[in-house]
């Protein structure tokens, strides 16, 4: 397409006055002090008429199928006349590098997109869940897969992922717990900032854009795990105190770590709808947050207001949301339908829009999009950075890492290669590949995905361990003749190992389920199996915690494998051959029925606490039926050996409210036979608050590796500050009393207790 002259003039203007400085040097957390490229947006500012600012606000969805028809139509007329900020879900780099041009050569101005995917756990090479990640506790692993998959699609031409989702999950029901880092706001805040720097890279917080890392978003804000009965897009009701001291943490933690970008959530809080909310997404995130980045709504949650009821039509919606603080509409093209009148009728001042239009274009210079706007498209570096051997390796270690050991009666596992067994391989997550990547992951080849079947015969090869495999099941449709095969392996058998679970589809955006036991197709097989007197080594799959009630009470072995992503089946085997000792432990407590959620280890005591040894006590906060603690709790996981925490010191008994410090100390041994790591976990009890306290709460946690016999001294420092929480006046501070501290295995693990005050 030709330009015109005035264009062109504007453009090379802007490109003058975009180009001077690196770029690649700027830093997501200082960068609103860097006058260098305040001045080079208000360049470009300067040039833009009003419909092209908004035009930067808005976003759409190229619906995947830009390997086909070379866009959807609806979007090509904005695109063209240089009315679109940024595009998503546009998988292939020919069409990004298409559109890009259009948006480069063929527009007045030559604003360069911005192209945003949903890289949640991985790209191409994908990773375990989220969740299961999580369960590692291993931070710098999380770093780095997070880091991978920058690399891996900041070649296709993505540079910016809606991730991490960062929203505490309480409820197993809400599917989307699979894309979190589980119940607890400390862990859930430092997973956040490992998440946050292995995407926009740098380390510390410190985070510099460099090509291989992309722009990265920190969601749902907030509070969408609140959800009411766990149903997806629902009504959050929870007090101030609740979202501040619970829900918001993780959140506060991304924007700090310098994420470049929040999305807002779906669901109302007390009554307003997320993307309406003022309060929140101004108020909190840039004013007691200090955030500097840009805001998008999430996918046609500024039309949803209507809906929800808080705004009366579209052009209202568009008005509330972008007072609210929402700078970016995803796909529902409110803000360039309706903003230019709005503007017009002077019902949203035209500044609001230049500082939406700003904080946009700020991570396009950023990004170095302004000097090169290709330069996150490069086949080049795509070949030689896709699945490569070393990304297998890290994410066949993150399988490992992530896989807990919920039981192992009589030490079933592991099964060396030593051994002389024959095992029966069963269950339709045994042989499968396609549901092993889970949820969110939308560009890894599901059909590279190594089905445990595979894993377990590729390490049994040439072994003492003999293999035979009898499907039995799918995932909820059996037959008595397809049980009868797989009882028949297991008689032939001396161990049965069982792949069950639950289908990807089943977690994830809107699959919430009110029934999370085992399939009832799989409940039968497993129940035949158990009639063999074969012990049973149950390997589950799911992408939330499963009631596994019945599975505890009749399987000898249980491994929660999640789902585990491209190295599923190697990961998977190499804990159930012993050549990785399982060291993770659980970041989101399992019920024992789903009428238990939500169910979370820091709960609060109640007025009429139950004794956990005596639960049947009337007038007591319990249960008729059922005991209130979970059936595996937070932090809890085994291994193949074990560890023993003794001689817990403080170095004081008392400390000031502000600036002090008590250093923890306590021995940790691995008592077993066998090298192992250990997650050392640190809780804190406030005895009594101006608002009531939670029964414990995680302050601090180590990942150690210990020899078989080693003794190693762990040393905490817990701050005042570490302390602080919303009170009664909602002011965080850390107030004076009387705390019990653990360290501890688990959240349930009392052992090692000691006392100390704040003055
Ligand atoms: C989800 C977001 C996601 C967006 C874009 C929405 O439906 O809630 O988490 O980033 O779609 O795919």
């Amino acid at each position: 397409m030709k330009k015109s002259i005035i264009s062109l003039m504007g453009t090379l203007a802007m490109m003058l006055l975009a180009s001077c400085g690196s770029p690649s040097t700027g830093s997501w957390v200082s960068y609103s002090g860097d006058r260098q490229v305040e001045r080079r947006v208000d360049s470009v500012l300067q040039l833009m008429t009003l419909e092209e600012k908004i035009g930067q606000m808005t976003q759409f969805s190229a619906n995947w199928s830009i390997t086909g028809p070379v866009m959807s139509d609806d979007f090509k007329p904005y695109l063209e006349k240089g009315l679109i900020g940024s595009i998503f879900n546009a998988t292939s780099v020919e069409g990004i590098r298409r559109m890009q041009q259009i948006a480069v050569d063929s527009t007045r101005l030559g604003i360069p997109i911005l192209f945003g995917q949903d890289v949640i756990h991985g790209y191409k090479t994908i990773f375990p869940i989220p969740l299961a990640e999580a369960c590692s506790w291993d931070l710098e692993m999380m770093r780095r897969t997070a880091e991978i998959a920058a690399i891996e699609a900041a070649s296709d031409g993505i540079n910016w992922t809606f991730a991490p989702m960062v929203d505490i999950g309480r409820d197993a029901r809400w599917g989307r717990v699979m894309e979190g880092a589980g119940e607890d706001p400390y862990l859930g805040s430092r997973v956040a900032e490992a998440r946050v720097a292995g995407f926009q890279g740098g380390v510390d917080g410190k985070a510099l854009v460099e090509v291989h890392t992309l722009l990265a978003t920190g969601k749902h804000l907030a509070a969408y795990g609140a959800a009411e009965a766990g149903r997806d897009y629902h009504t959050a009701e929870l007090s101030e105190h609740t979202l501040r001291n619970v829900y918001l943490p993780p959140y506060e933690a991304a924007a700090k770590a310098g994420v470049g970008t929040f999305m807002a959530s779906f669901n109302e809080i007390n009554g307003v709808p997320a993307t309406g909310d003022r309060w929140l997404m101004t108020d909190i995130l840039r004013g007691e947050w200090g955030f500097r980045g840009f805001v998008v709504s999430d996918y046609t949650g500024v039309n949803e207001l209507v809906p929800h009821g808080f705004a009366e039509d579209e052009q209202h919606a568009a008005e509330l949301a972008v007072h609210a603080g929402i700078d970016m509409d995803m796909t529902g093209a409110t803000f360039i339908k309706n903003l230019t009148q709005s503007v017009e009728e002077g019902k949203v001042p035209e500044q609001t829009i230049d500082n939406a239009a700003r904080r946009i274009l700020e991570m396009k210079f950023l990004l170095g999009l302004f000097d090169d706007p290709y330069r996150y498209l490069n086949e080049e570096r795509a070949r030689k950075n896709s699945m490569t051997p070393e990304f297998m390796e890290t994410a066949r270690k993150a399988v490992a890492a992530s896989v807990v050991l919920l039981k192992n009666e009589d030490n079933l596992l592991p099964i060396p290669k030593e051994t002389e067994a024959t095992l029966a391989l069963v269950g339709p997550l045994m042989n499968d590949s396609i549901n092993l990547n889970g949820e969110w992951a939308g560009l890894g080849d599901r059909n590279k995905s190594v089905p445990i079947l595979k894993g377990l015969t590729e390490k049994y090869k040439d072994s003492a361990v003999k293999l035979i495999y009898a499907e039995g099941s799918s995932i909820d449709e059996t037959t008595p003749a397809r049980i009868a095969e797989a009882v028949s392996a297991a008689r032939r058998a001396d161990i049965v190992v069982a792949a069950v679970g639950e289908s990807y589809h089943w977690s994830g955006e809107a699959a919430v389920r009110t029934d999370i036991r085992l399939p009832e197709a799989q409940r039968q097989l497993l129940g035949a199996l158990k009639e063999t007197g074969k012990p049973i080594v149950l390997v589950n799959l799911s992408g939330r915690p499963l009631d596994l009630s019945r599975e505890e009470e009749e399987m000898d072995a249980i491994l929660q494998a999640w789902f585990p992503g491209t190295q599923g089946g190697h990961g998977i085997a190499d804990v159930i051959a012993g050549d990785y000792n399982p060291s993770a432990r659980l970041v989101m407590s399992f019920p024992r029925n789903v009428g238990q959620l939500p169910i979370y280890y820091n709960r609060k005591n109640t007025g009429r606490p139950v004794d956990l040894n005596d639960e049947r006590v009337d007038y007591k906060s319990n249960y008729l039926d059922s005991s209130i603690t979970p059936l595996y709790p937070f932090g809890y996981g085994l291994s193949y050996t074990t560890y023993v925490i003794s001689d817990l010191a403080l170095d004081k008994s008392s400390m000031k409210a502000v600036d002090d410090r008590i250093t923890v100390t306590a021995t940790v041994q691995n008592s077993g036979e066998r090298e192992g790591e250990m997650v050392v976990q640190l809780y804190v009890r406030d005895l009594v608050g101006s608002v009531t306290r939670p029964v414990k709460e995680l302050k601090g946690f180590q990942k150690i590796a210990l020899k078989a016999g080693e003794s190693r001294q762990v040393t905490f420092e817990l701050r005042a500050e570490d302390l602080a929480f919303y009170g009664i006046d909602m002011k965080k501070k850390t107030e004076p009393g009387n705390f019990t501290l653990w360290v501890a295995q688990s959240s349930d693990d009392n052992g090692n207790e000691a006392t100390f005050s704040i003055e």
